[in-house]
């Protein structure tokens, strides 16, 4: 095992992140940065700020489609936006999220669909919901040779099933089937696992237990690396905004702010200004006039 530290960071020396570099980071206890991303500006800005990992959520549904949840997501809306985020990342994992019913009904789909993301949509790997009802699925993908990140807890596409956009496995009964899930996920072939709303005693405790990555959201500072929505911190998407989301920056209000300003400006004739402008020749708009005449 190479002892130089990974370091995503360093302008310099910068490498392809791999399934490989998540391992070698739990490893040398180098947390993983994590953030969703959906079209091609806002992954070039990502990868070159050094985040290690981009996922094209199935989030994509609610915070750019302006859905109630993720359940209408499609594979063709998931491939639009994985296209879009493959084509300006460099460095970056990718994940390609596998949308509500294009895993679920049989394994030959799922299979199918992964192979999708990597063929079609550019992705590095794939993510997708549940535990140990999802263990063929995840066993036939990972043998055709795509790589496969687990998600545990608060699985959003099971909304409806929750009753509601809920913490999960609160209870002792429940961790502990979490815990065994996320054993039976490592042992089908998981290179790692999202835990989404879960307590951090217990995110903490799972991320000891495996030895594949766990990147947690709302799970506590215990998981081996985070994730957070892209809209949530960076105040785009106000419809609503889980506890566990650290907004750090407003950037609807700055994008109303200018927006009033260009409509101020326009409403008044500042913009655009010369430098905004170009003119014909002297020559060019006398000759103009002559053939009007
Ligand atoms: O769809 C998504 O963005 C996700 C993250 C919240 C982990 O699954």
């Amino acid at each position: 095992m190479s002892t130089e530290p990974i370091s995503s960071n360093s302008a310099t020396k910068r490498k392809k992140i791999t399934t490989l570099t998540f391992r070698q980071k739990k490893e040398q206890g180098q947390p993983i940065s994590m953030l969703t991303a959906y079209d091609y500006p806002t992954s070039l800005a990502l990868d070159e700020a050094g985040i290690d990992s981009i996922l094209v959520g199935d989030s994509l549904g609610m915070v750019v489609l302006g859905y109630e949840n993720t359940l209408p997501v499609t594979m063709e809306d998931m491939l639009h936006h994985c296209r879009a985020v493959a084509r300006g990342t460099q460095y970056a994992l990718t994940i390609g999220d596998m949308p509500f019913m294009s895993y679920q009904v049989s394994v030959e789909d799922a299979v199918r669909n992964a192979g999708r993301f990597l063929q079609e949509g550019g992705m590095d790997t794939i993510k997708l919901e549940g535990g140990r009802e999802r263990l063929d699925t995840v066993r036939a993908i990972v043998k055709a040779g795509i790589p496969v990140m687990g998600h545990l807890g608060l699985t959003p596409q099971s909304v409806n099933q929750f009753g509601g956009f809920r913490p999960q496995a609160r209870e002792a009964a429940a961790a502990k089937r979490l815990l065994e899930d996320a054993l039976l996920l490592e042992e089908a072939g998981c290179y790692g696992i999202v835990l989404e709303s879960v307590p951090a005693q217990l995110a903490e405790l799972v991320s000891k237990e495996l030895d594949i990555p766990t990147i947690g959201i709302g799970a506590g500072a215990g998981c081996d690396g985070q994730v957070l929505v892209l809209q949530d911190l960076l105040g785009l998407f106000d419809r609503f905004t889980p506890r566990f989301v650290k907004q750090y920056a407003n950037l609807k209000v700055e994008i109303m702010e200018t927006v009033r300003q260009y409509i101020a400006e326009v409403r008044t004739r500042d913009f655009p200004g010369l430098e905004h402008s170009f003119e014909m020749t002297k020559d060019e708009w006398q000759k103009l006039i002559e053939v009007l005449k």
